[in-house]
């Protein structure tokens, strides 16, 4: 079974710094972790690479292959391929995690595979957001890690053999935005561009969550025309925001109309909110920062409850579903609240060993047929983000739990299966790609972040880190590096300008212009407990930032509210 997945993102915008409290994680135990992780990698590496390579993806239990990049958003599985063998893409997922983990020799051999036996040139009609999330942003990432000199990756073997496969599949999808809006299409057609008849509804991260890549592309190549194209799209999709600035969750890209006027954080709409801040670190404009912004303030707004985030209409504001989904769980880095939304969503990661797809808010339950868990990344990630931000060693033990349960509940002989029902853990005979590009990095970085230590990324919606480099900043969109640019060590990185450095909080930048520190005021009022446990919102005290009460979650933990 195929899920439409729309990647997550996790921002580090945290400005609570507690107390390192008392934890068994000494160093020691971060390296047994991360052993732990190394492991956990190669296992599923390794079973794909036998079982499944040169296809896209590994079936686990019946040690066998799908060649499914076809069906990645194919809720239907409509209009497969006939002929089509597979473009290798668990191996392109892998390559930005085998340099992190340090094993260049494997990544070597991996990109001589791919110069001399991958083609893009099949007849295979792909859903353009995973490709590009996936595949374009696997080959751009790898490509700039390997002409890094500090990777130890053989000098002179590296004859920009990625980049030559990237701008091959960019300008395949350049077709797909040849419409009158300028928004692509949702699918093309490797082969042959977009296909007769071809559907127009799309939806908002479809659109508006190619800037990266493409954008990189760009800068990789000299050639302006991939991040025009994802330009004209996201302005477009911001100019259909509705007055209370936000935005539905599918429409038609040839009428630019809205088709599901509800939307919340979730599917359909996650990786736009992440690409727009993220893309004002990577490229440094203003521009992305103000949709951004705007964009936050309205979520904050219209569908928060708490600790958790509900759907709403886009046109009058008002609830409409209340669930939480996996794919939420990116949020929590985002904003103040986030360990309050964080410990949520552990919370109900334990309840069930694992996060299943969607949690009825308002019943406290499971969703009736979303119950599975496709070994999604999201809670590592955001984990990995809270950890970076605040160095407490609590979310270690996060890590740990996430990692434990990875390995009882869904290891098996054959690699990693997804659950099919957490409520009996029956596993079913897919590893997705993500396992091995997200989930098992962003783990394995949670206890060795060593690959980030004095340089500067952010991570893709699919875990593909790309450097912030001030080259790409400083230039103006039109001026574009020559073809020939590779990653020159003393290029001046922007200094320490990610999210993660500035601590930047949106909800407070209103009044105090991004950059502002969260500083104690007079109207704070602590909990009454110091862990922030609680059973009602009595027990909860005043938010110095906000001088907002906080109240009692369901899980029983004080939360701050910043509701603007
Ligand atoms: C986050 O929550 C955990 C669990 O209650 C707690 O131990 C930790 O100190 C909290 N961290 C922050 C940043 O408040
Ligand atoms: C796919 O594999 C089958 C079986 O090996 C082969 O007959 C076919 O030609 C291949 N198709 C392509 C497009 O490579
Ligand atoms: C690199 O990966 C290969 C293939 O999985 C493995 O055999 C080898 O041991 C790895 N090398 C290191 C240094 O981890
Ligand atoms: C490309 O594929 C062929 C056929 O599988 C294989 O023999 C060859 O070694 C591959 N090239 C590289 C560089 O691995
Ligand atoms: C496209 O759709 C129209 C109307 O439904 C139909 O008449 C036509 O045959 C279709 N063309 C193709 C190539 O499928
Ligand atoms: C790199 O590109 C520039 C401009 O296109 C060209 O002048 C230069 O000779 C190239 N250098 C190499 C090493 O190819």
């Amino acid at each position: 079974m195929l899920v439409y997945r729309f990647r997550i993102w996790v921002l580090l915008l945290l400005v609570i710094f507690p107390d390192p409290s008392l934890s068994h994680f000494d160093s020691a135990k971060k390296m047994q972790m991360r052993e732990k992780v190394r492991k956990m990698f190669y296992h599923a590496y390794e079973n794909y690479m036998t079982h499944a390579f040169p296809h896209d993806e590994l079936k686990p239990l019946s040690r066998s292959f799908t060649d499914s990049l076809s069906e990645l958003g194919n809720l239907k599985l409509e209009h497969l391929p006939q002929d089509y063998n597979g473009t290798a893409l668990t191996l392109i997922e892998s390559l930005s995690s085998l340099v992190i983990l340090g094993n260049c020799t494997e990544f070597e051999r991996a990109v001589l595979w791919l110069s001399e036996n991958l083609t893009f040139d099949v007849d295979a009609r792909v859903n353009l957001f995973e490709c590009n999330i996936r595949v374009l942003g696997g080959l751009v990432s790898a490509h700039i890690l390997a002409t890094d000199s500090t990777n130890r990756l053989v000098q002179g073997s590296y004859k920009n053999q990625l980049l030559v496969l990237a701008e091959d599949l960019g300008r395949r999808f350049l077709p797909a935005f040849d419409t009158p809006t300028g928004l692509p299409y949702a699918w093309i057609n490797l082969k042959y561009g977009v296909m007769k008849n071809e559907t127009t509804e799309t939806s908002t991260s479809g659109c508006g969550s190619l800037i990266l890549e493409m954008g990189a592309l760009s800068r990789l190549t000299g050639d302006p025309r991939y991040e025009s194209a994802a330009l004209r799209a996201l302005r477009k999709l911001w100019s259909m925001r509705s007055s209370l600035n936000l935005l539905g969750t599918t429409l038609d890209m040839e009428t630019g109309e809205w088709i599901e006027h509800s939307s919340g954080i979730g599917a359909g709409v996650d990786s736009f909110y992440e690409y727009l801040f993220k893309a004002h670190i990577l490229f440094g404009k203003e521009d992305f920062w103000r949709m951004f912004h705007s964009a936050y303030l309205a979520v904050q707004k219209y569908f928060r409850h708490g600790p958790w985030y509900h759907e709403a209409d886009m046109r009058t504001g008002k609830a409409t579903y209340w669930q939480l989904t996996s794919l939420q769980a990116f949020w929590p880095g985002l904003q103040a609240t986030a360990n309050t939304s964080h410990r949520e969503f552990v919370y109900v990661w334990k309840k069930f060993g694992v996060l299943p797809e969607r949690y009825l808010l308002d019943h406290q339950m499971l969703h009736p047929t979303e119950k599975y868990y496709p070994l999604r990344p999201e809670l590592a990630e955001s984990t990995f983000y809270l950890y970076q931000a605040t160095k407490d060693p609590w979310y270690m033990e996060v890590g740990e739990t996430i990692v434990n349960s990875l390995n009882s509940y869904t290891k098996v002989e054959g690699g990693f299966a997804s659950i099919r029902d957490v409520t009996t853990m029956q596993t079913e005979d897919h590893m997705h790609s993500f396992f091995l590009a997200e989930t098992c990095k962003y783990l394995y970085l949670l206890f060795d972040d060593s690959f980030l230590v004095d340089r500067n990324y952010i991570f893709t919606t699919e875990g593909h880190p790309l450097p912030v480099l001030s080259a790409w900043q400083e230039r103006l969109p039109e001026i574009y590096i020559p073809s020939n640019w590779t990653y020159v060590k003393d290029e001046k990185q922007t200094k320490r300008s990610s999210a993660m450095s500035l601590q930047v909080c949106p909800a407070l930048s209103l009044n105090a212009g991004h950059g502002e520190q969260l500083v104690e005021s007079a109207c704070h009022v602590p909990d009454a407990r110091s862990d922030h446990k609680c059973f009602s919102d009595e027990e909860c005290g005043v938010d110095s930032a906000s001088c907002r009460r906080r109240s009692c979650s369901m899980a029983g933990y004080c939360g701050l509210w910043l509701v603007v």
